[in-house]
């Protein structure tokens, strides 16, 4: 089947990204403008130093398609999504540990801004569809019980007895079960976005991002959930690795050229409408596998095996079945590939490495 890719309707279109100015966001904002799209970004630029959006991001509020201000902030919101033709909601306290240590914060946010991102859209008549960015941690450990069928359990079970776990696979379908607060968030937003927008028949998809990684993803203090940008930032500093849990676990690691590209076709894809898709490459990657690719071009490195912390899931992958029908598209980059990309670009981007990452508490 030849699927056309319909970017070329967002040239000329008005494209609302909110957290425009994010890791993510920024990519998308680049991207739209590659396509003769007018990016609007709205956003606090508040989840990093300065210098980190206009030195690696390459943003600054004072830029003519960034507007400094807040997602709860209704008069603005209203305002920039009258004159929008697309709206892509991106932006939230997107840091897992943050929303634990500060749940009314990520409610504030998460859950309190996305409603009103949502009155705006469900008010405006302009705009032909919402993106909502949601993400895997929706699934939280899944459920093999409820996805594989009674041979393939009895498989997995087998197979897990001789191997040890097998990694689970998250389809679309299975009931969410999310297991920290900024997954919760994520949960509710999607069924918020269904709610609101399905009333007055405004059109919506969903997108369930993976783990993004790749240039210029930045670590943020506090935070360990970045494990390419972790590690390679340690590696660099000539700190060793540590593998919790010996690196055991496994995630579904996605680049950010990826995340735009399949945001952007979730945009306008006719067969997007109402739909639920997972963005992620379909193959499950160890921590130890990412740590060992980062010590290929740092091969002084150690690595050390800590406790696993309660908690840190032991994750899953992505089912790609569905984005590949709906999107007509799958990610291109491999872990591989990605992982030097990211290595040559902090080489030549020593900030990306931040001094203070030398003074954490498990920086021995
Ligand atoms: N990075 C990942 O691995 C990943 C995975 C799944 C989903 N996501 C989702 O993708 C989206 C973008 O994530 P990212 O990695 O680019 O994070 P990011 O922190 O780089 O970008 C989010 C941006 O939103 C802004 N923001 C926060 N609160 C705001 C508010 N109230 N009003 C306006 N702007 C606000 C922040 O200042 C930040 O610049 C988020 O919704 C996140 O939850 C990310």
């Amino acid at each position: 089947m030849h699927h056309h890719s319909n970017l070329s309707a967002l040239a000329g279109a008005t494209v609302l990204v909110t957290g425009g100015a994010g890791l993510i966001g920024s990519r998308l904002t680049a991207r739209l403008r590659d396509l003769g799209a007018r990016p609007v970004a709205l956003c606090t630029m508040n989840a990093y130093p300065e210098y980190v959006y206009a030195d690696l991001f390459g943003v600054h509020a004072e830029d003519p398609d960034v507007v400094l201000g807040d997602i709860r902030d209704t008069t603005l919101v209203r305002k920039l999504v009258a004159d929008s033709d697309y709206v892509i909601h991106a932006a939230a306290l997107a840091d897992v540990a943050a929303c634990t240590r500060e749940p009314l914060a990520a409610i504030d946010t998460n859950v309190a801004g996305t409603q009103n991102v949502l009155d705006a859209v469900a008010a405006a008549d302009r705009v032909r569809r919402m993106v909502f960015v949601s993400s895997a941690s929706v699934y939280g450990d899944g459920n093999p019980e409820e996805t594989d069928s009674p041979e393939l359990l009895t498989m997995r079970q087998l197979l897990e007895s001789v191997h040890g776990r097998i990694p689970p696979q998250f389809h679309e379908f299975t009931r969410m079960r999310p297991k920290s607060v900024y997954g919760n968030t994520k949960a509710w937003g999607e069924e918020q976005a269904a709610l609101v927008l399905g009333q007055v028949g405004t059109s919506y998809a969903i997108v369930r991002y993976f783990s993004v990684y790749g240039e210029p993803q930045t670590i943020k203090q506090g935070s360990h959930s970045w494990v390419v940008a972790w590690f390679a930032a340690r590696a660099h500093l000539g700190l060793p690795l540590h593998l919790n849990g010996g690196g055991r676990q496994v995630r579904d690691m996605v680049h950010v050229d990826d995340i735009a590209e399949g945001t952007l076709r979730a945009l306008v894809s006719p067969r997007a409408h109402t739909e639920t898709v997972n963005i992620g490459t379909g193959v499950p990657t160890s921590v130890r596998k990412v740590a060992q690719l980062v010590q290929a071009h740092y091969p002084n490195t150690p690595l050390l095996e800590t406790p696993l912390p309660a908690g840190d899931p032991l994750g899953g992958y992505a089912a790609t079945r569905r984005m590949e029908n709906i999107l007509g598209w799958k990610p291109k980059v491999t872990i591989t590939e990605g992982v030097a990309r990211y290595v040559k670009w902090l080489q030549n981007t020593p900030a990306a490495a931040p001094d203070w990452l030398r003074r954490e508490p498990t920086a021995a």
